[in-house]
């Protein structure tokens, strides 16, 4: 199984979506750990419900994002993590995360990128009045929001949608994409390195 390290800041429940893809043996994989900044967040009840070690690294106790990021590779290299999962995790990340784990590292976003990139994405496409938004799954790179895309899913927006029934339809959507695109990762990395196929996949 593929040795994933999830980061999540509030509720989780993309964490809860990739956990279950693992119980339904969608995915071939383990969550080693779960890494989460926001004390009282809701994915770390999600991890210790499923037998997930939750470790809290709280961002306000490090002097720098770089410190933050250099705790958080220390984590999840003790916990042996292969692949890290960025599962709602609200922090600009750094160099030193990025290059500990090279094109292992995922992101979901709740847009159509390269549209609304950033924070409050949802809010910006229903503020902007297009149509159709989503969601997106990528590897992540220094620059916020812009690596190479993996999955996306289209989410038409309502005429009667607010922020919440649009983001309640695009999470639907996210819960299926980032597990399918952890799976599409681990083939791609077992062809690259000649070695079996997993059943799963
Ligand atoms: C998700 O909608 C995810 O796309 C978004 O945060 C939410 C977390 O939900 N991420 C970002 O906005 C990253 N910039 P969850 O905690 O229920 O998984």
């Amino acid at each position: 199984p593929l040795k994933l390290g999830v980061m999540a800041s509030g509720n989780g429940s993309n964490f809860e979506a990739v956990a279950e893809a693992i119980a339904q043996q969608q995915l071939n994989a383990q969550i080693q750990v779960l890494i989460y900044n926001n004390p009282g967040a809701k994915a770390a009840a999600r991890a210790e419900k499923c037998g997930v070690p939750a470790v809290l690294l709280n961002h306000r106790d490090f002097n720098s994002r770089e410190e933050l990021d250099q705790k958080i590779v220390e984590t999840l290299q003790q916990y042996q993590v292969e692949w890290v999962i960025m599962a709602g995790w609200m922090r600009v990340v750094t160099q030193v995360l990025v290059d500990a784990f090279p094109d292992r590292i995922i992101n979901i976003h709740p847009s159509l990128l390269p549209s609304f990139k950033g924070i409050n994405a949802v809010e910006q496409a229903l503020n902007t009045g297009v149509k159709i938004t989503g969601c997106t799954v990528h590897l992540v790179s220094v620059e916020v929001d812009s690596g190479k895309i993996l999955l996306q899913a289209a989410v038409p927006i309502l005429p009667d949608d607010t922020l919440e029934t649009l983001h309640t339809r695009i999470q639907i959507q996210e819960h299926k994409i980032l597990p399918q695109a952890i799976a599409i990762c681990q083939r791609s990395h077992f062809l690259g390195t000649g070695e079996e196929v997993a059943s799963q996949c």
